[in-house]
């Protein structure tokens, strides 16, 4: 098994949860796994603890809470105090262990009514519940993850500072929500920050054929065009870890023997003025 490290984190919101692709991500040196209390039809933490529990101690866990069952409906969205501190409570009684990280989970989806104030309010109470947590040892630390970070920079003045903020990062993500991803980072000062779904979740094969994401690589021969579009979303915002998902060892391989080629961080700053132009020209026809 290979040193663990930092830069690949093994996210299971489509895995299969299979334990061969659990071992293989420990062979290669990915000892991050990012799951959450709503994966696989809310059954990932006991899936986990069932079929992997011999491998679930040699990674750092995270998972989030926000989301709950609700009988005859896919899921819902709270940030109520109560509901989170159950949640945490049962996700390290369901892994049978404390989770490294516990997130609090979009938490933008609950906070689109109701003035500023309040807003802020509620997700303050949210962040003091993880906060809370991690001081008791329930969790090792907590953080932030947002899929669409826009309406939350206004509302994070004097909240906790959490460990870990994960935003969506990669060449599918709007020049808006990088932008708002940085200023929530900016805001946050977490001491570490990690993007997401670098893939889109599958949906970024049909944008290879019209742009090579290549070019954002040092030594372009090298690469897959897969392995680059990985390497560029530890830019796009600049993260440390991203948090991506396979069920394919193959591509897991492909994924961490890119983790050392080099990106030119002209190439990224050049790309994000070019997104930042082509958003500012779609605006002004709106
Ligand atoms: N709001 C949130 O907190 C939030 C939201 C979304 C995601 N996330 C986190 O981010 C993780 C990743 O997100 P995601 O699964 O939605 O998106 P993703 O990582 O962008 O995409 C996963 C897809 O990419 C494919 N893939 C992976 N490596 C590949 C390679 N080398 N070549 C070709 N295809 C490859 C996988 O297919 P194969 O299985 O065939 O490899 C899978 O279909 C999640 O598991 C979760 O941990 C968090």
């Amino acid at each position: 098994m290979r040193a663990a490290h930092q830069g690949a984190v093994l996210g299971l919101h489509r895995s299969r949860h299979e334990p061969a692709v659990l071992r293989e991500a420990l062979d290669l040196g990915v000892g991050a796994l990012d799951t959450s209390s709503n994966y696989l039809g809310f059954r990932s933490h006991e899936t986990l603890a069932r079929v992997a529990g011999d491998l679930l101690p040699r990674f750092r866990v995270s998972t989030k809470v926000g989301y709950f069952p609700v009988p005859g409906r896919a899921s819902e969205h709270s940030l109520d105090p109560v509901r989170l501190r159950a949640a945490v409570e049962r996700a390290a009684q369901d892994l049978g262990r404390e989770p490294d990280v516990v997130f609090l989970h979009n938490p933008e989806h609950s906070l689109s009514e109701g003035s500023g104030p309040l807003r802020r309010e509620r997700l303050a109470a949210a962040c003091q519940v993880l906060e809370d947590a991690a001081s008791s040892g329930v969790c090792g630390s907590w953080g932030v993850s947002s899929w669409d970070p826009r309406p939350l920079g206004a509302l994070v003045a004097g909240l906790p500072r959490p460990d870990v903020v994960m935003v969506r990062s990669g060449l599918l993500v709007k020049a808006e929500v990088l932008d708002a991803a940085q200023l929530l980072v900016e805001r946050l000062r977490p001491s570490r920050v990690w993007g997401m779904s670098p893939f889109g979740g599958g949906e970024a094969d049909s944008m290879w054929g019209r742009f090579d994401p290549r070019v954002f690589l040092r030594e372009p021969e090298r690469a897959t065009t897969a392995q680059a579009a990985f390497r560029a979303a530890f830019h796009l915002p600049e993260v440390e870890a991203v948090a991506v998902g396979s069920d394919n060892p193959a591509h897991l391989r492909e994924l961490v023997a890119s983790l050392s080629f080099e990106v030119d961080p002209e190439v990224v700053s050049e790309y994000r003025r070019l997104l930042r132009e082509s958003a500012g020209k779609a605006g002004a026809r709106h």
